[in-house]
């Protein structure tokens, strides 16, 4: 029986590769250590990823709302990691709401050309100011070549080519703001999801009109975009959200609207969700559903919306089977964090490799 052995063999070796450094990871990276040149916004970006958990070979890219930081989603980008995705939360510039800055402006475009400004710092818009360092894609891609120079063994390099980034390997999930630059960017690129939390909602009083960019045609198909709201949002009214999503987004197609709070995953495999659930400790509707101060949680302290993100996060994997989520996590993990999980872990594979062993 040489089989059993060079299973036990291989799992005594992973161990002992695997001794600081599995499960979960959250680590912190400040912009600046990737780019001197970024100058501002510069709290730290987040990464999250399980080393226990099967590679997908994807990256999920998440924005934050206007003011957002980093670090205040991590317990759905938990879920994303444990499903085996690289996660990055990226710090980018959102101070200001986009709605603030075009909803009246004269220019027709104020809303593309806003977001396309902070998509790649050309200079786009009066509006703002974003040079190419301090752009999302900038960002993006001196973290991705940082990540890589400090671990080549982890797959970052496979996010990025030289200076440009391999687009159909990225998903972007984004909340408020950050769900508009997510569609935006599945607008200009084919990626391989587009999740909107709350957004978009860009919509002009100055012409009565949605912001022309929707209408376009996207380069990533529709059955990659899916979008979740709040029956309550005071903030992008559930309504007007519905009609981005169906006639813009044209998520329609795919079945109508579902609520998550009386239908299970997979919601008929409809690509427009929404919940009327009560927010934890205040009337955040808008940021409830994504955000880790707002989102409900149940009698043991998990997000009641865990099955809603996992079904959003994976919608688009072929035959991926819906895993159950491991650790609940800790908004406060670092790497020292999961440790004991961690050693026990050791502990479970290697009595499970002694056994296959005698
Ligand atoms: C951006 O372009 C506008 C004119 O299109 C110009 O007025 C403005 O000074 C430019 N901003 C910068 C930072 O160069
Ligand atoms: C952008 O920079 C230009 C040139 O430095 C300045 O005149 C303008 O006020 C700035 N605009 C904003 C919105 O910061
Ligand atoms: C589910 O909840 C939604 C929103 O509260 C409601 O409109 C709908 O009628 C409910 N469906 C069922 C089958 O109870
Ligand atoms: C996270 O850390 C902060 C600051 O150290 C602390 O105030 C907070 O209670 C911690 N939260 C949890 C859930 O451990």
């Amino acid at each position: 029986m040489i089989y059993p052995k060079t299973v036990a063999v291989l799992i005594f070796l992973l161990n002992f590769l695997c001794t600081t450094n599995c499960q979960l990871i959250i680590s912190q990276v400040p912009p600046a250590s990737t780019d001197q040149a970024i100058d501002d916004w510069t709290e730290d970006h987040y990464i999250f990823y399980n080393t226990d958990v099967s590679k997908l070979n994807l990256l999920f890219v998440h924005l934050d709302g206007s003011y957002g930081i980093p670090g205040i989603a991590q317990k759905y980008l938990t879920f994303a990691a444990n499903v085996g995705f690289h996660v990055v939360n990226l710090r980018y510039p959102n101070s200001w709401t986009v709605n603030d800055l075009c909803r009246t402006s004269e220019d027709e475009y104020c809303f593309s050309n806003l977001r396309m400004e902070t998509l790649i710092g050309d200079n786009k818009t009066s509006e703002v100011n974003i040079t190419r360092s301090n752009s999302i894609e900038n960002r993006l891609i001196k973290l991705l070549q940082y990540l890589h120079s400090e671990d080549s063994e982890e797959g970052w390099d496979l996010y990025f080519d030289g200076d440009n980034i391999v687009w159909d390997k990225l998903g972007f999930s984004g909340h408020s703001q950050g769900a508009g630059h997510a569609s935006f960017i599945g607008y200009q690129h084919n990626v391989h999801t587009v999740l909107n939390f709350a957004s978009p909602a860009d919509y002009s009083v100055k012409y009565l009109q949605v912001a022309p960019w929707l209408s376009e045609e996207p380069q990533t198909t529709a059955d990659h975009f899916l979008g979740f709201g709040h029956l309550r949002d005071q903030i992008v009214g559930w309504d007007f959200l519905k009609l981005v999503f169906s006639d813009y987004l044209q998520l329609s197609q795919f079945g109508e609207e579902i609520c998550v709070d009386n239908n299970t995953s997979p919601y008929s495999n409809s690509h427009m969700l929404f919940t009327d659930c009560e927010p934890s400790g205040s009337d955040n509707y808008h940021g409830s559903i994504i955000n880790d101060k707002h989102t409900p949680l149940d009698d043991n302290d998990d997000p009641i919306l865990s099955d809603t993100w996992i079904y959003l996060l994976t919608k688009n994997l072929d035959n991926y089977n819906t895993p159950t989520p491991t650790a609940t996590p800790n908004p406060n993990t670092s790497n020292a964090g999961s440790f004991s999980f961690n050693s026990f872990m050791i502990l479970f594979t290697s009595l499970f490799g002694l056994c296959l062993f005698f």
